[in-house]
């Protein structure tokens, strides 16, 4: 028999995910300050990410909301740009507002910055171009379109008012130990256990009546490309031991981790990450200058 909690989960969750209002964390009831610092100097100690509330009566309030809107139903409002089954937010989680969760909100005080990967200078209309092509299996969207000026300006708002240099500090997660080996083996019972229940037997996820995203596709063809961070094992795996199994914690708030450990991550993410997904033609391209990270995909 399934755990009560989970029908009241199973309840909740999808009436969430088709509201913006839901995906704001329910966090400890005194919202967190956090530090900002240049260099390593304090410049602000009290920085909070702000609200949805907050944006109203914004100069640029209609901007930022619809780029908020745009990262939470992307698939829905950008077909032509998205070949994935999924929105910016399956991954960028509580609309990038989730410290762990790969948070947004550092993102317009730290680009440009220089990209292994692309062996160059990357912005931030790139950098969200990378994820079009290779997170969503889409096509880049045009930098001077009211749809990327609208995602722009959403993320400038979090970070509203910072000093280009600074940095909140935020601990956006994204560690793990790498000498770990992985064992798929032991990460396909984990996944039977801990993941099926949302996203499936085939890792296809599910859709509402409407065939919007519910519960997002972790593999197959609907799912994000190799190209992807997200199909490395390592990069997965933090993701997964701090924001999966999502609704179930130990510690903290909703979907904050706590439940698998390190190893269960890295055996779980080595699972998934390998099942079939489509292929990404821009890959020979990557990793010009070497520096190849250790679970790179090809
Ligand atoms: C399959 C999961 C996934 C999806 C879907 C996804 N991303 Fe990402 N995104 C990532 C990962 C993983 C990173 C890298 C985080 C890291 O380097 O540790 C990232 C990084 C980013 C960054 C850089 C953040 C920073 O501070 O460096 C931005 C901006 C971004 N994504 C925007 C988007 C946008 C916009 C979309 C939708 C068009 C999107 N992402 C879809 C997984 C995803
Ligand atoms: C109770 C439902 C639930 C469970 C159980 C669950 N997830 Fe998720 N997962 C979600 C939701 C919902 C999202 C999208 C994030 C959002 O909408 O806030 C997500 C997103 C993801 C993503 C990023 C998006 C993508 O499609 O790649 C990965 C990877 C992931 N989950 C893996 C897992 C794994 C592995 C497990 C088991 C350890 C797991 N999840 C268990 C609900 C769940």
């Amino acid at each position: 028999m399934k755990h009560p909690l989970f029908a009241l989960v199973r309840g909740i969750l999808p009436v969430c995910l088709a509201l913006a209002a839901c995906s704001e964390t329910p966090t400890a009831a005194t919202p967190q300050q956090f530090a900002v610092k240049v260099a390593k100097e304090v410049v602000k100690s009290d920085y909070q990410v702000p609200s949805v509330a907050d944006v109203k009566g914004h100069s640029n309030e209609e901007l930022i909301r619809y780029g908020g809107r745009l990262l939470n139903e992307t698939k829905r409002l950008l077909p032509n740009n998205v070949g994935a089954s999924m929105n910016c937010n399956s991954c960028h989680i509580a609309n990038g507002k989730e410290q762990k969760g790969a948070p947004y909100v550092n993102a317009n005080l730290t680009y440009p910055q220089k990209m292994p990967r692309a062996g160059k200078m990357v912005d931030l209309a790139m950098r969200i171009n990378g994820c079009f092509q290779r997170s969503m299996n889409g096509k880049p969207l045009d930098v001077n379109s009211k749809e990327m000026q609208a995602m722009l300006a959403y993320m400038a708002w979090l970070s509203e008012g910072l000093p280009k240099k600074a940095k909140i500090d935020f601990d956006a997660g994204g560690k793990i130990d790498e000498s770990l080996v992985p064992n798929p083996e032991r990460g396909k019972l984990l996944y039977a256990q801990q993941c099926v229940s949302c996203h499936g037997d085939n890792g296809q996820g599910s859709k509402d009546a409407r065939g919007n995203v519910v519960f997002p596709p972790l593999w197959g063809e609907e799912s994000f490309n190799i190209g992807a961070g997200m199909a490395r094992t390592y990069k997965a795996a933090a993701f997964l031991r701090d924001n999966m199994p999502m609704s179930v914690q130990k510690n903290g708030a909703w979907g904050q981790g706590g439940v698998l450990s390190d190893q269960d991550a890295v055996d779980i993410a080595e699972y998934f990450t390998h099942q079939p997904r489509p292929d990404f033609a821009g890959k020979v391209k990557d990793w010009p200058e070497g520096n190849k990270p250790k679970d790179a995909r090809y």
